[in-house]
C-alpha cells in the first residue's frame, strides 16, 4: 500500500519524507488554507506559486492539486493552467476534481465527470475527490480517472450525525453495534423481538446500506476488481490508524493520511515502555562495544 501525506504544510511534508515512508501528498483548497494562515501568521511572505513548486519539489511521488470551478469548461481550464503551472517542477502534478460540483438540488451533477473525461483524454491524470459512494466511483472510473478518493472519516461523521452518535473529529467509528440494533429492529418488526427502540425503529443505520467508511472502500474495490478497472483507489479523510489498518487489509491501492495520523501509526505504548527497559538494562560491558566503533579487535 502506498502512503500519501493528507496536507499542504511543507513543514509536515519534508519532515514525513524524511521519513522515507511518504509516496505522494494530496491537497485540497482547505488544507492550502490552512497553510496560508500558518505562513501569515509566521509572517512568511512567499508567494501561493512558489509555495506550491517547493512542494512538487519536495516530493518523489504523485502531488493531487485541487481546481475550485464547478462547471466543466472552467474545470478543465484550471486543470490544464495547474498542470501546465506545476507539472514541469518534478513532473508529479495529479489534478483533483470533484466528481460531482453540484452544491444543491437542480445543479447540473455531471460537470465533473464530464472534466475527468475531457482531461483523461488529454493525458492529464485526475484524482476524483469527495467521493462519497461507489457509483460515483464507478462513474469515475468510467470516464478515465486515474485515481478516486472516497472520503472514509466524512462518511463516518454523516452516519454518526444523523444517528445522533457523539464523537471526536479522530474517533475510530464501529458500525457493528449500529447493525446489530438494526438487525434487532428488522426482527422486532417481524414480531421477534418485543419493542425495543421505539421511535428508533424507522432511523436509516446507513447511508444508501453503506455503514461506515471503511464499507465504502471495500464497496468500490470490490466493483474495480469484478472489472477489472485500473483506477487506483485512494482511502482519505481518513481520521485514525485503526481506518488504516483496515483498508491495509483489503488492499486499497493508497491512503492519503494526516500527518498527526502517520505519527499515530508508529506509536504504542508497549513500544515506549520496551524502549525504557531495553534503555535502562544496557550493561557496561555492552555499552562500551559501542565506544570502540571504529577499532577492530
Ligand atoms: O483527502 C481528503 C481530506 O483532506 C479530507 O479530510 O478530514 O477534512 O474529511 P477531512
Amino acid at each position: 500500500m502506498k502512503i500519501f501525506i493528507d496536507t499542504a504544510d511543507i513543514d509536515e511534508i519534508t519532515e514525513a519524507q524524511q521519513w522515507g515512508i511518504v509516496d505522494g501528498v494530496t491537497t485540497n483548497p482547505s488544507l492550502i488554507k490552512k497553510a496560508v494562515e500558518k505562513l501569515k501568521s509566521a509572517g512568511d511572505t512567499i508567494g501561493m506559486e512558489a509555495y506550491i513548486r517547493k512542494i512538487c519539489k519536495a516530493v518523489d511521488g504523485p502531488v493531487s492539486l485541487e481546481v475550485k470551478g464547478t462547471t466543466a469548461t472552467e474545470l478543465v481550464k484550471e486543470a490544464e493552467l495547474l498542470y501546465n503551472k506545476f507539472n514541469h517542477v518534478n513532473n508529479n502534478v495529479v489534478i483533483k476534481i470533484p466528481v460531482n460540483t453540484a452544491m444543491k438540488t437542480g445543479d447540473e451533477p455531471f460537470e465533473g465527470i464530464k472534466a475527468i473525461k475531457a482531461l483523461a483524454t488529454r493525458g492529464i491524470p485526475v484524482n476524483t475527490t469527495l467521493v462519497m459512494t461507489a457509483t460515483q466511483a464507478l462513474l469515475a472510473a468510467k470516464a478515465g480517472a486515474a485515481y478516486v478518493s472516497p472520503f472514509l472519516g466524512r462518511i463516518d461523521d454523516y452516519i454518526r450525525s444523523r444517528l445522533g452518535i457523539s464523537h471526536g473529529k479522530m474517533d475510530f467509528f464501529d458500525s457493528t453495534i449500529t447493525r446489530l440494533i438494526e438487525e434487532e429492529k428488522r426482527r422486532e418488526k417481524e414480531g421477534e423481538v418485543s419493542s425495543r427502540y421505539g421511535e428508533m425503529a424507522e432511523v436509516d443505520y446507513s447511508d444508501g446500506g453503506i455503514y461506515d467508511g471503511i464499507e465504502l472502500v471495500e464497496s468500490i474495490l470490490k466493483i474495480y476488481r469484478a472489472y477489472d478497472m485500473k483506477t487506483k483507489v485512494i482511502a482519505a479523510s481518513v481520521r485514525n490508524a485503526h481506518q488504516v489498518r483496515r483498508v491495509a487489509e483489503m488492499g486499497v491501492d493508497i491512503a492519503t493520511i494526516p500527518f498527526a495520523v502517520i505519527k499515530e501509526m508508529v506509536s504504542h505504548y508497549k513500544t515506549e515502555e520496551g524502549m525504557r527497559k531495553f534503555t535502562e538494562d544496557v550493561v557496561e560491558e555492552y555499552r562500551q562495544l559501542f565506544e570502540d566503533t571504529g577499532r577492530q579487535q
